[in-house]
């Protein structure tokens, strides 16, 4: 079964490179965001992006034409009718997912697969909101940020998930270029229930002193090949969202690797987030060359 169209629900900055993928692999893409405002600001990054390939000579501008021209955004979600998958990326609020999912069962056909993009809610949780038919075509595609760059998707099964259906989206994930891995669903999945105790463990190990922010970053990257150290990549993830999926993490599994540490929690409170607020563990006034901050 291929899928050929797609609609992508929410265009920040997973639902843009989710869009972009499949659009450059030849889908059709509905990209559908809650205001004009930011449809505009997602749909303008995809722009950016494609044409920055063509700038460095990685796809022909006949190309990014008809890339961008599989491309349509739209701000109502009945837009996602024809889509044999729609890939939610909206913001990570069950409340949200619920209302979104009941009001899009509605809208598409029986056939249309619905996968969230989550990276720590539960896609179970997500799929009650929608009809005992649907839920066995509810699954989790979750992609890793820049998801352009990035090559690998996880696809997750609920216990309810059609195996078909499982197969299917796994298929599609490697149509669209990225390598697939199948998993079930577990809060975190395989990614972040390996890499969110890596994180907050370099934030403990900074607490308490064991070394630098610059040495922990410089002692992962250069000691074990990472192309970021832990704390650069908890500013690259946001720190606020690595907060919030270590709590999601700690309320499923109630174990100490996955509680958020002191100083997580102060710097989300004080506005720390990273890249994104322009200060986490590094200030990025200047971003080619971020300073370490003094937070002890
Ligand atoms: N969007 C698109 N392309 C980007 C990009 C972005 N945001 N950032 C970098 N790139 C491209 C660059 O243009 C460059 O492309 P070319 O080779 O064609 O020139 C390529 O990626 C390499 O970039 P750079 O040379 O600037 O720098 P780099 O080698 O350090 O790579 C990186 C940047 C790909 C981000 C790399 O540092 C990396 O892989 N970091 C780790 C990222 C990671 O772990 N992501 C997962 C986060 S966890 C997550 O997403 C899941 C979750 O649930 C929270």
């Amino acid at each position: 079964m291929a899928i050929n169209k797609v609609a992508v629900l929410g265009c920040g900055l997973m639902g843009s490179g989710i869009a972009q993928v499949c659009a450059q692999a030849g889908r059709e893409v509905t990209v559908i965001e809650v205001a004009e405002e930011y449809l505009n600001k997602g749909m303008g990054n995809i722009s950016k992006q494609v044409g920055r390939l063509v700038e460095k000579g990685k796809m022909s501008a006949e190309d990014r034409d008809a890339t961008l021209g599989r491309l349509r955004g739209s701000t109502r979600l009945e837009d996602a009718a024809e889509a044999e998958i729609v890939i939610e990326a909206i913001i990570e609020n069950m409340d949200e997912k619920h209302k979104t999912y009941s009001s899009l069962d509605q809208i598409c056909s029986a056939s249309t697969i619905f996968a969230s993009n989550t990276s720590s809610l539960s896609i179970t949780q997500m799929m009650t909101s929608t009809s005992p038919e649907r839920q066995r075509r509810f699954v989790g595609m979750h992609f890793f940020n820049p998801v352009p760059v990035m090559r690998l998707v996880e696809i997750v099964r609920t216990i309810l998930t059609d195996p078909e259906v499982f197969i299917a989206a796994t298929e599609f994930g490697r149509d669209i270029g990225k390598v697939p891995v199948q998993t079930s669903d577990r809060t975190g999945f395989i990614v972040n229930r390996l890499l969110v105790p890596y994180m907050l463990d370099s934030i403990r190990a900074l607490e308490e002193g064991v070394a630098s922010i610059v040495d922990i970053d410089n002692a992962m990257k250069l000691g074990c090949g990472y192309p970021m150290g832990p704390l650069t990549l908890g500013d690259f993830v946001g720190l606020d969202t690595t907060f919030y999926i270590a709590n999601i993490m700690f309320d499923e599994f109630r174990e100490k690797r996955f509680a958020p540490p002191p100083l997580l929690k102060r710097m989300v409170m004080a506005g720390l987030y990273g890249r994104k607020s322009g200060r986490g563990f590094y200030d990025y006034t200047d971003p080619n060359n971020p300073k370490p901050m003094n937070l002890l």
